[in-house]
Formats: C-alpha cells, sequence, structure tokens
C-alpha cells in the first residue's frame, strides 16, 4: 500500500493528489472493517458499554483483605489484551511485584499494552511482552511464576489446548503454592439464559449451556492438580443500545464457520430487540498449587 502511495504522489498532481490520498484511506479503512476487526478494536468498543473495574472491585477488594497476594513477586498475565483489568487488579492486589511477563497474540493489542505496561507500573518492575498463543508460550518458557492471570481468555483458547495448557502451567509455570486465576462466564443466578449464548446458538445452531464457561474450566484446572482456594461471583450490566461494528464482531469472531457482519448484526437485533441492559455473570476463581505434589 505505502509503495502503491508513494508512486501515485510522484505522478499526480495536488488535486489529484488529495483525491488519490482520500481514495486510498477509504479503502483502507473499508477493507479492515469488511476483513476484521482486531481484538483490540473489539474490546476497547465492547468495555465503553460496562464499567468491569468498577463491577470487580468488591472482589479486589476481598483478595487485598484477605492478603492472598502480598509476597506474590512474579506473574505472567496471558491473554490479557491491553491489561486494563489486569494492570487494575496488580495496582490494587499485589503490592510486591517485581517482573511481569505479559502474553497476548493480538498485535494492536500489544502496542497498547507495552504503552500502558511502561505508564502505569512503577519502573522498579522488570517486564517482558510475547506476541504470542498461550499454549507456544506455555510450552516454551523455562520461567516460573508465583501467579498467572487469566482474565475472560479461556474460551479464546481452542478447546484440545486448554487441558495440556492448564498442565503446563501446573507442572512448571506457576510454583509450588502459586496462584492460578481465571475469570470467565457463567450461568445467571436467575436462571435466565444470557443474550451471549442466545446469540451464539442462532447463529451456530447448537446449544450454549452459561454455567459450561466457568465448569468446564474450572473441571480442568482441578484435573491437573489444583486446589480451589477462593471464588466468587459477580456481574455486570452491558448497555447494548446503539450497537456496532465492534459489538457484532465480537460474535462474527466466535462464529463455527465464517460469518458476514451482516448476518451477524441480523441474528443480534433479533435477538437483542428493544432492550437497553444486558446482564452478564462471571466467576472469578484463585486456585493454588500444592507445595507437596501428589
Ligand atoms: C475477551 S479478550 C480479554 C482481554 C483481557 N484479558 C480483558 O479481560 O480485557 C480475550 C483475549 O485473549 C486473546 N487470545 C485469543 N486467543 C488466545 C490464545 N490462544 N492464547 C492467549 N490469548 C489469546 C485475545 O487476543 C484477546 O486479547
Amino acid at each position: 500500500m505505502r509503495v502503491v502511495y508513494i508512486l501515485g504522489l510522484f505522478f499526480l498532481d495536488h488535486v489529484q493528489c488529495v483525491c488519490f490520498t482520500m481514495c486510498l484511506l477509504f479503502c483502507r479503512h473499508s477493507g479492515r472493517m469488511a476483513l476484521a476487526l482486531s481484538y483490540k478494536d473489539i474490546m476497547e468498543s465492547l468495555r465503553q458499554r460496562f464499567d468491569e473495574i468498577k463491577d470487580v472491585f468488591p472482589v479486589f477488594e476481598e483478595i487485598r483483605s484477605k492478603h492472598l497476594l502480598d509476597t506474590a513477586r512474579s506473574c505472567a498475565i496471558i491473554g490479557c489484551g491491553y491489561a486494563e483489568m489486569e494492570l487494575a487488579f496488580i495496582e490494587h492486589c499485589m503490592p510486591a511485584m517485581e517482573m511481569l511477563t505479559a502474553v497476548e497474540p493480538d498485535a494492536d493489542s500489544v502496542v497498547e499494552l507495552r504503552a500502558r505496561l511502561a505508564h502505569q507500573l512503577p519502573p522498579t518492575v522488570k517486564t517482558a511482552v510475547f506476541e504470542d498463543v498461550a499454549e507456544n508460550w506455555a510450552a516454551g518458557t523455562d520461567r516460573a511464576f508465583d501467579v498467572v492471570i487469566m482474565f475472560h481468555c479461556v474460551s479464546d483458547i481452542a478447546e484440545a489446548e486448554r487441558q495440556p495448557l492448564f498442565r503446563r502451567l501446573f507442572e512448571s509455570v506457576i510454583q509450588p503454592n502459586g496462584l492460578l486465576i481465571v475469570t470467565t462466564r457463567t450461568a445467571r443466578s436467575d436462571g435466565t439464559q444470557s443474550t451471549e449464548s442466545r446469540i451464539m446458538e442462532a447463529l451456530n445452531q447448537r446449544p450454549y449451556v452459561d454455567s459450561k464457561w466457568y465448569e468446564d474450566a474450572r473441571r480442568l484446572i482441578s484435573t491437573v492438580g489444583f486446589g480451589v482456594c477462593f471464588e466468587r461471583r459477580y456481574s455486570l450490566n452491558v448497555n447494548v443500545e446503539n450497537l456496532d461494528a465492534a459489538y457484532f464482531g465480537f460474535y462474527a469472531r466466535e462464529c463455527d464457520e465464517p460469518t458476514s457482519l451482516e448476518k451477524v448484526e441480523q441474528v443480534v437485533r433479533s435477538v437483542i430487540g428493544d432492550a437497553k441492559w444486558s446482564k452478564k455473570e462471571f466467576f472469578f476463581g484463585v486456585f493454588r498449587k500444592p507445595v507437596l505434589q501428589s
């Protein structure tokens, strides 16, 4: 694209140059919209629809008051995007942090992640960023951490990769007595099905059971040897007015088959109707690796 642009500028006069530039910018923008939004675009837009840090804060407070992470010095944040929630958690609950490793495959998120780490962490904290998927990074790292954090990313990891990943975390990536922290969606306490599951059922034509998200992760984590240390449910309200491409892009990523944003939009609008708010519930789970492994 850059070469075409420079050649164009070389051969065209001033007015033609302006038109040419606008034309290229339009193609670039619309091509990007049509192809795929980055995970960063999607998360930035979604996070404007709710204030998760405010709603999960009582859980952070409880963890802090129980001193669960007071002595943790090293931490890996996996599938962290640009780490908005992870950094809020670290700042509130991990006062002794000295070394932070971040693992995130989305290139756009990694750019923002590096900037946030530089601005938000004290200069005494050493950082390393890996633009990679969790399963590759975990297989290759020879480091062991006091804490590994996986906020809202277990379901992004291919199902077949999850147990080997948790096993690797248990066997070598987390220190004895270290913690694995996971947040993921769960069933609504009033028994109604979540909007997300209703949308995904309509798109993929297969059943979605909200409780499975956390139950499955918890079962796999326990199977490889971690013990449950602390669990809390929290909820948040998502504003579903003025739906945009990022909102539809989130569901498009989850489709079993490639599906156009137009099709996703049609399904999403039919499920959401005139609603302005939708409630989501999550589990915050802290799992401990025992000191003595059986
Ligand atoms: C729903 S976002 C959550 C981001 C962040 N943790 C938060 O809570 O805002 C899921 C993240 O997982 C990342 N991801 C997708 N596949 C992954 C994989 N195989 N390993 C690690 N991260 C992955 C995505 O790029 C995305 O940033």
